[in-house]
């Protein structure tokens, strides 16, 4: 009798590319594109889909997504771009610094969370510096569809205005451009006040940007389920912590640079992610029991979840104190 087939582990199926690209876009962005190492044909997605990037840093893996922004009907290739971040843990860094054209890598296959509502009637993104990169592919599904859209999208200056020439140059009447150091902003409660019913509402950016659009809609009377948005919250480093694992039977020391989820990696243990940003929901683990503080990054628990001391994302999360034992 044969063996079943291995169910692939959710976020984990990959495939093999080179990198086929390096593009850089301003100063603090750079565009990667990747082809799959066998010459085949890459999987299709839709618009504000996401990949996750292993990047092996010498001894150290790093597993970042970055949302894909190449046009989702395009097989040949995939497109991401990557905003440098200095004070980061180093996956923006090293995307930048040492992957070259002609490298191998390994990228997850496209996972969607940030997906259009195609019952909407009209689509208005709003969009933060490199938050533009979903609504890229999100834009070009929608053209191909003869969608109803519009963009409305604040940068810090002309010079960081990623991807600004190329919109504003297709679609000179749906792309608004808004420059903070112009003293420019997006009028938000005219614009949400002024839509058509049906309309659904994207936004991705800072999380400050993300909370007002959130906190204006709904004040306006939007419905939730038609403002929709995306935050990937990338791990911070922390004090290492020990945790046990009932069902693996082990203890393990996070390391002040490392996730939870990174750490259980590491040691074998099972761990299923899709988004390693701490949006998706796939890592949610149960505590066991606790002595100590939790710190809390995720967007996916509640408030209450968050303090109950139940439940922990270890793709963001970190914790602080005596014994923590998961049941993992
Ligand atoms: S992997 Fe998505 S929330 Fe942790």
């Amino acid at each position: 009798m044969s063996a079943a087939p291995q169910k692939a582990k959710p976020g984990a199926e990959q495939i093999d590319v080179v990198v086929s690209a390096v593009v850089p876009l301003n100063d603090l962005v750079t565009r990667f594109e990747f082809q799959r190492t066998d010459g085949q044909n890459l999987p299709t997605f839709s618009g504000g889909a996401h990949t996750v990037v292993e990047m092996q840093d010498g001894e150290r893996k790093r597993l970042n997504p970055y949302s894909l922004m190449s046009d989702p009907t395009d097989t040949s290739s995939y497109a991401i771009s990557v905003r440098r971040d200095d004070q980061g843990r180093g996956g923006s860094l090293f995307l930048h610094q040492k992957v070259k054209v002609g490298d191998e890598m390994k990228i997850s296959f496209p996972v969607n969370l940030f997906s259009l509502d195609l019952r909407a009637r009209k689509h208005v993104f709003l969009a933060g510096g490199i938050g533009i990169t979903p609504f890229m592919s999100m834009i070009e599904q929608l053209e191909r569809m003869n969608g109803n859209w519009e963009l409305h999208y604040a940068v810090r200056t002309e010079s960081l205005g990623t991807y600004v020439d190329v919109l504003s140059y297709k679609y000179p009447n749906k792309v608004n451009v808004y420059y903070d150091d112009q003293n420019q902003s997006i009028a938000l409660e005219d614009l949400l006040d002024g839509q058509p019913l049906g309309t659904n509402v994207y936004v991705c950016g800072p999380k400050g940007m993300i909370d007002w659009v959130h906190a204006t809609a709904s004040d306006l009377g939007w419905p939730n389920s038609q403002v929709h948005s995306e935050e990937f919250t990338a791990p911070q480093p922390g004090k290492p912590f020990t945790v046990k694992l009932c069902k693996s039977n082990k203890s393990i020391e996070v390391g002040e640079q490392e996730s939870l989820l990174e750490a259980l990696e590491r040691e074998g243990v099972e761990a299923p992610f899709l988004c390693r940003g701490g949006a998706c929901g796939q890592c949610e683990t149960d505590v066991v029991s606790f002595d100590g503080d939790f710190i809390h990054r995720d967007h996916w628990l509640e408030d209450d979840q968050h303090e109950s001391g139940k439940k922990i994302m270890p793709c963001v999360s970190r914790f602080v104190g005596k014994s923590l034992e998961l049941d993992r």
